[in-house]
């Protein structure tokens, strides 16, 4: 089921999320609509609260336009290495109308679950580093706007 995704500046955007304990059907089936919103916005990532979910969860898919979907889904994600740097233009499906490049490790590690709860780990780079960054960030009520240097 699509959900409605909420917008900047709304109050539960800026919610720290709470950990999964049990990966529920509940979980299972955010995590589907979580995928079906994200593809129909068409984002490359989204993360629960964005749809007003306090859960740590989040969905990436940087393939393509016109590769096979490449969806990772992850719940409790952490990132426990990140290394280089790299600052390309982000843009947010609850910050519409808006795109600014932003500081981010160019390699990342993280950790996590699988929707089988799985514990597992990915090495990202460039986009899907950029993407796992932004998408935890949510999880800690933090927007892309919020990393913006002053000029
Ligand atoms: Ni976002």
């Amino acid at each position: 089921m699509i959900r409605p995704i909420l917008t900047f500046p709304d109050p539960l955007l800026k919610q720290k999320s709470a950990p999964v304990t049990i990966i529920t059907d509940g979980i299972i089936q955010l995590a589907k609509d979580m995928a079906e919103t994200m593809y129909d916005a068409p984002g490359v990532g989204l993360a629960a609260p964005q749809i007003g979910v306090l859960q740590r969860v989040i969905v990436i898919d940087v393939a393509a336009k016109n590769d096979a979907p490449q969806l990772i889904t992850v719940i409790n994600p952490v990132v426990i290495h990140g290394e280089g740097e790299t600052f390309e233009e982000e843009g947010c499906l609850s910050v519409p109308d808006f795109s600014a490049n932003v500081k981010r490790h160019e390699r990342v590690v993280v950790k996590g679950l699988s929707l089988e709860g799985q514990e597992r780990i990915w090495h990202a780079e460039d986009l899907l580093a950029v993407a796992f960054q932004h998408e935890i960030d949510h999880l800690d009520g933090i927007l892309f706007v919020d990393r913006l240097s002053p000029l």
